[in-house]
C-alpha cells in the first residue's frame, strides 16, 4: 500500500468517533478513567472490583506484589459463578437471554440467564456426585456448544479449575495436559460439526486414555451429533443422564480471590506447553472491566458477538466470563465466521454460500463483533464487498485480536462490515495477560489503522530497547511495567519457568515476547513475536513443538520449522526435514510427515509446505538460522550469509523449496 492511501485512510479513520455512531445514547467511557487510574491505579482497580462484581466478604489489601508474584484484592471471597449468574437473575433477569446459541447446520437455542443458572446448578451437582471439590482440575474438551459454558460455570461454582483443551488438539495434546494438571475427570461430546460434517471428540479421548492420563476416572459425554460413540462401562456417562437425575439447587461456595479459577496451556519456545494460571477475584474484575468499556457496552440492549472458539483465551474472557458478569446478552456460534452457511444438503460444498456472517449479524441484531484478522482477510480474499441484501446497520463496534491487522485489512473491516461508522478496537493481550491490555475506548480514543494505540486505564506498557532502556520514539520489545488484576499467577508446577520467561529478560518488566514500535504520539504498533512462536490465524504455536513432531516421524532425522507469511493465515508453518539415510524423498512421503504433525499435535498444527533438504543453515556454532529459512520460505532476496558454516546449503535448500 502506497503512504498516500495510507494517509487517506489514517485521515478518514481520525474522524472517529463520528458523533453519529454513539446517537444511540452518552459513551460509557471517558478520558476521567486514564486520569483517575494514573492517580492512583491500585485505588482505582478496587473501585472496578467493588463497582462491577458482588464480594460476598470485602477485600482488605487490593495488592501484594512480590515479583514475580502478585496477589489481588488479598481477603476478598466471591463466587465467579453467582457473578456471572444468580445475582442477574435475583435483580429479576432471569428471562433476559444470555446465549442466542446457532451451531453450525443452522440448529438454534435460545438460553437465560435463568436457564444457565439452573443447568449450572445441576451440573456442579453432578461434579459433586463424583466426589470433585475445590481445588480439584477437570478438563474439558467440547465443541462451541451451550454445554462448555455451563461445564466451566459449573466448576467455578464449586471451586474447581478447569483446563479447556481446544476441539482442534490431538489425543498425545490431551494427554499432555491431563497429566500435567492430574485432571481427574473429562467431560466431551460425541462430536461437533466442523465444514459440514461431525468431527469426533470422544474417538480422541478414547485414544488418549488408552495411551495415558491415568489421573481420569471419568468421562462425561454430551451428544452432539449423535454419532453414537463407544461408551465404556463404569468410566464414561452422558451428559443428558446426569442431568436428568441431578437436583438444581447447589449453592455457590465464596472462595478466595485468589483461588486457582482455571488452566490454559499455550505454547511458548519449548516443546512443553505452559499451564497458564489464571484465579479468581483479578481476574473476573479485569475482564468485566474491559469488556464493557472496551465494547463500549449497553447491557440492556446489545447483542454482543465474539467470533472466537472458547478453547482460546479470548473465548474464555470474552464469550464467558466477561459478557455473563456484566449480564450481556451473548451471540455464541459453533463454527468460525468463516465457515460457509449450507443452504441445502450438508457436505455438498457447491450450495454453501458465503453469507454467514452477515447473516449471524442481520439476523440477531448484533452491535459489537469481535474477531481476528485471519477471517477479515478470508473475506477480502473472496472478493465480498459491502454485502447487499444484508442489512448490518445494528453494527456500532468492531473488535479485532490474535495478531497485527494490516491497514488493508482494517479499512476492509471498517468500510465492508462497518459502513463506514463504526470505531475499530484493536486489543493486545495474551493468554497470560487474561485480558485485554493496549486497546483504543470507542469515542475516547483516536484509532488508526494498524495500531492497538494505548494501554487501556489501570495498564502500564513500555517499550524498551535490549538493554532495557525506555523507547520514547522507534522500535524495540513490549514490557509491562506494574502488575495487572488479571495477570497469570504462574506456569503450573514450574515457578521457575514462570520467571524466567516472563520476568528476568527485562528485570523489573513483564516481557510480552512481542516486538512493537511507538510513534511520534505515543500509540504502540505490535510487530508480532520475537521468540519461536509463530501465529497461525491468530493461534500460538511453538517451533520447537512442531519440530519435535517432525523428527518423532520415522523418515525424519533433523527438522526445523518457520512461520513464512501467508495473505490469509497471518503466517504459515514451513518445514525443512533431513531424511534419515536410506528414505527417498517423494510427494507422498512428505504428505505422510504433515499428516503425522497434524497426528500428534492437531491438524492446527499441520505445515502448509514440508521440503526435503540435505542440509539446514547453521551458524558456525551450530545455531540453526532461521532467519535464512524464512526469506527463503518467502522467495524473498537472502541477506548476509556469511556466518554460514557452509554457504552452499542456501542453493539446496532454494532447490527444495521449489
Ligand atoms: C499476538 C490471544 C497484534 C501477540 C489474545 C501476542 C496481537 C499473541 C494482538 C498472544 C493484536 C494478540 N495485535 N498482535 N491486537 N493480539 N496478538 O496468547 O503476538 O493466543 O503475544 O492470546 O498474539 O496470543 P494468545
Amino acid at each position: 500500500m502506497s503512504d498516500a492511501t495510507i494517509e487517506v485512510y489514517e485521515n478518514e479513520a481520525r474522524r472517529f468517533p463520528p458523533p453519529e455512531a454513539f446517537a444511540a445514547g452518552a459513551l460509557v467511557s471517558d478520558r476521567s478513567l486514564y486520569e483517575e487510574a494514573e492517580a492512583d491505579y491500585e485505588a482505582f482497580w478496587a473501585r472496578q472490583a467493588r463497582e462491577l462484581l458482588t464480594w460476598n466478604q470485602d477485600f482488605d489489601t487490593t495488592l501484594v506484589w512480590d515479583l514475580p508474584f502478585a496477589q489481588w484484592f488479598v481477603g476478598g471471597k466471591l463466587n465467579v459463578s453467582e457473578n456471572c449468574l444468580d445475582r442477574h437473575v435475583a435483580a429479576g433477569r432471569a428471562d433476559k437471554v444470555a446465549y442466542h446459541w446457532e451451531g453450525e447446520p443452522g440448529d438454534t437455542r435460545t438460553i437465560t440467564y435463568g436457564q444457565l443458572l439452573s443447568d449450572v446448578e445441576k451440573f456442579a451437582n453432578v461434579l459433586k456426585g463424583f466426589g470433585l471439590a475445590a481445588g480439584d482440575r477437570v478438563a474439558i474438551y467440547l465443541p462451541m456448544i451451550p454445554e462448555l459454558p455451563v461445564a466451566m460455570l459449573a466448576c467455578t461454582r464449586i471451586g474447581v479449575a478447569h483446563s479447556v483443551i481446544f476441539g482442534g488438539f490431538s489425543p498425545t495434546s490431551i494427554v499432555d495436559r491431563c497429566d500435567d494438571a492430574e485432571a481427574k475427570l473429562i467431560i466431551t461430546a460425541d462430536a461437533g460439526w466442523r465444514r459440514g460434517a461431525p468431527s469426533g471428540l470422544k474417538s480422541a479421548v478414547d485414544t488418549a486414555l488408552a495411551d495415558g492420563a491415568p489421573t481420569v476416572e471419568h468421562v462425561i459425554v454430551v451428544n452432539r451429533c449423535d454419532t453414537d460413540p463407544t461408551m465404556v462401562d463404569g468410566r464414561d456417562h452422558w451428559w443428558h443422564d446426569l442431568m436428568a437425575g441431578a437436583d438444581d439447587h447447589c449453592p455457590p461456595v465464596p472462595l478466595d480471590s485468589e483461588q486457582l479459577l482455571y488452566l490454559l496451556y499455550t505454547s511458548g519456545t519449548t516443546a512443553k506447553p505452559k499451564g497458564i494460571m489464571h484465579t479468581t477475584g483479578g481476574y473476573l474484575t479485569q475482564v468485566a472491566f474491559t469488556h464493557k468499556y472496551v465494547f463500549d457496552l449497553r447491557p440492556d440492549t446489545d447483542v454482543y458477538w465474539c467470533a472466537a472458539d472458547i478453547g482460546w483465551v479470548t473465548g474464555h474472557s470474552y464469550i464467558v466470563y466477561g459478557p455473563l458478569a456484566n449480564g450481556a446478552t451473548s451471540v455464541m456460534y459453533e463454527g468460525t465466521p468463516d465457515t460457509p452457511r449450507e443452504t441445502e444438503r450438508h457436505g455438498d460444498r457447491s450450495a454453501w454460500t458465503k453469507d454467514r456472517l452477515w447473516d449471524i449479524i442481520e439476523r440477531y441484531g448484533v452491535t459489537q463483533l469481535y474477531t481476528a484478522p485471519t477471517a477479515i482477510r478470508t473475506f477480502m480474499k473472496w472478493g465480498v464487498q459491502w454485502p447487499d441484501g444484508h442489512d448490518l446497520s445494528s453494527l456500532r463496534v468492531l473488535g479485532t485480536v490474535g495478531e497485527p491487522i494490516n491497514p488493508e485489512a482494517w479499512m476492509w473491516y471498517h468500510e465492508h462490515i462497518g459502513g463506514r461508522s463504526c470505531p475499530i478496537v484493536d486489543t493486545w493481550w495474551q493468554t497470560e495477560t487474561g485480558s485485554h491490555m493496549i486497546s483504543p475506548l470507542p469515542g475516547v480514543t483516536t484509532t488508526i489503522p494498524g495500531t492497538a494505540t494505548t494501554p487501556v486505564p489501570g495498564v502500564f506498557a513500555e517499550v524498551v530497547d535490549q538493554q532495557g532502556n525506555t523507547v520514547d520514539v522507534g522500535g524495540g520489545y513490549l514490557t509491562i511495567t506494574r502488575p495487572w488484576p488479571a495477570m497469570l499467577r504462574g506456569i503450573w508446577g514450574d515457578p521457575q519457568r514462570y520467571f524466567e520467561t516472563y520476568w528476568s529478560e527485562y528485570p523489573g518488566r513483564y516481557f510480552a515476547g512481542d516486538g512493537a514500535r511507538v510513534d511520534e504520539e505515543g500509540n504502540i504498533w505490535i510487530l508480532g513475536r520475537t521468540d519461536d512462536v509463530m501465529n497461525v490465524s491468530g493461534h500460538r504455536i511453538s517451533t520447537s513443538e512442531i519440530e519435535s513432531a517432525l523428527v518423532d516421524h520415522a523418515a525424519v532425522a533433523e527438522a526445523a520449522v518457520v512461520g513464512a507469511n501467508d495473505e490469509v493465515t497471518g503466517q504459515a508453518i514451513i518445514g525443512y526435514v533431513i531424511l534419515i539415510g536410506g528414505f527417498d524423498d517423494s510427494p507422498e512421503l512428505r504428505e505422510e510427515i504433515r499428516q503425522h504433525v497434524a497426528t500428534k499435535l492437531g491438524p492446527i498444527a499441520r505445515p502448509k509446505a514440508v521440503n526435503v533438504t540435505p542440509d539446514l543453515p547453521k551458524t558456525r556454532s551450530g545455531k540453526i538460522m532461521r532467519r535464512l529459512l524464512r526469506q527463503i520460505a518467502q522467495g524473498e532476496e537472502i541477506g548476509d550469509t556469511t556466518t554460514l558454516a557452509d554457504p552452499s546449503v542456501v542453493d539446496a535448500l532454494r532447490a527444495s523449496a521449489e
